[in-house]
């Protein structure tokens, strides 16, 4: 666990993601006071990957609950080994004498026929993990009530078995794309957080991570062509992982700047419905965007230079 803000934000970059002092001081909080923190944002924005990534830093295993429709108690609890139960008391009923069976039904419901998933698993473990309950919006209202007894006093109740406490606390993680309104019980429980596609600077040091050997105004141009393409009227803006396989794409097939004859192999990397790709077709609109990207780059040198520059002069006032 870090020991402040500062060291969640350092932490974080070293695990390979890169945020704001914002969100590294609502980790870092949301893990002391133990409370859950609601990520929701654009498709792609790095909500799962925050998760991951503390998990990274803390050193941490992480344990996770993917969500969908239909998904129900057992999947995210967990359920009893039938076979098992079965197996024991044939076995049991073979061991001579008369079995006593009122033992043998308290026994098949104790913890060890009990198969956890990871919501059990999450709060046994004996170091604290990181638990990341991923695209909670496509649960319904039901399963999103059942995760409060977890979220507020770290209890599971399950049939049969009783009251599970935690061993520990896992630090939570939900994230949502916004596909349904989540209840307020859950909102006020966690600290809410919108995760949002980064700015210029954050984006090229993204992609510089991914594809080190690139150059500077590579990366400085990729971001310019996300913030390019998020400005043009798009049915799914590309995120930064689209991004990160621009830049990989670039790096294999040996392109430094992308130009308007490159538009056919970028295209599938960044138009994901049919609709984009007839956008980015239509006449001098690939054209434009490029164009674009090349100025945002620009900006985006002069504002390091001048950052850098502001940062040395900082160093040098006496204090
Ligand atoms: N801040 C970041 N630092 C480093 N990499 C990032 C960051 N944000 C996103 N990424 C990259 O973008 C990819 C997509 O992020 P992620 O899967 O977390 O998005 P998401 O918000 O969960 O999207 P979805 O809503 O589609 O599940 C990640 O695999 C990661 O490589
Ligand atoms: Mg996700």
């Amino acid at each position: 666990m870090f020991a402040s803000p500062s060291e969640t934000l350092a932490g974080l970059e070293s695990a390979g993601y890169f945020t704001d002092i914002k969100t590294a001081t609502a980790v870092y909080l949301a893990g002391r006071i133990n409370r859950p923190v609601l990520l929701e944002g654009p498709a792609g924005a790095g909500k799962t990957e925050l998760a991951q990534s503390v998990a990274r830093a803390y050193g941490v295993s992480l344990l996770r609950l993917q969500c969908y429709q239909g998904i129900n108690e057992e999947k995210a609890i967990g359920q009893y080994d039938r076979g098992l139960q079965e197996l024991y008391v044939l076995l049991m009923s073979r061991t001579g004498g008369a079995p006593d069976w009122a033992q043998i039904k308290r026994e098949i419901s104790g913890r060890s026929f009990f198969m956890a998933g990871p919501l059990l698993e999450a709060i046994e473990q004996e170091k604290r993990c990181v638990l990341l309950i991923d695209e909670i919006d496509k649960v319904d209202y039901a399963f999103e009530a059942m995760l409060l007894e977890l979220l507020s006093v770290w209890t599971l109740s399950i049939p049969k078995l009783g009251t599970v406490r935690a061993t520990s606390i896992p630090h939570v993680f939900l994230t949502s794309n916004q596909e349904r309104r989540l209840g307020d019980p859950l909102r006020r429980r966690s600290f809410y957080l919108v995760v949002e596609h980064p700015n210029a600077e954050r984006e090229a040091a993204i992609v510089a991570e991914r594809t080190p050997k690139a150059s500077v105004a590579t990366h400085r141009f990729i971001a310019g062509l996300a913030k390019s393409l998020r400005a043009y009227t798009l049915e799914k803006p590309p995120s930064i992982s689209e991004m990160n396989d621009v830049a990989m794409a670039m790096e294999l097939l040996r392109i430094d700047r992308i130009l308007p004859q490159h538009k056919q192999i970028i295209l599938p990397l960044i138009a994901k419905t049919e609709g984009d790709r007839k956008r980015l077709l239509m006449k001098e609109a690939f054209e434009s965007i490029v164009r674009m990207a090349g100025k945002h780059a620009e900006q985006i040198a002069k504002e390091d230079v001048s950052g850098s520059e502001m940062a040395i002069a900082g160093r040098e006032i006496p204090k």
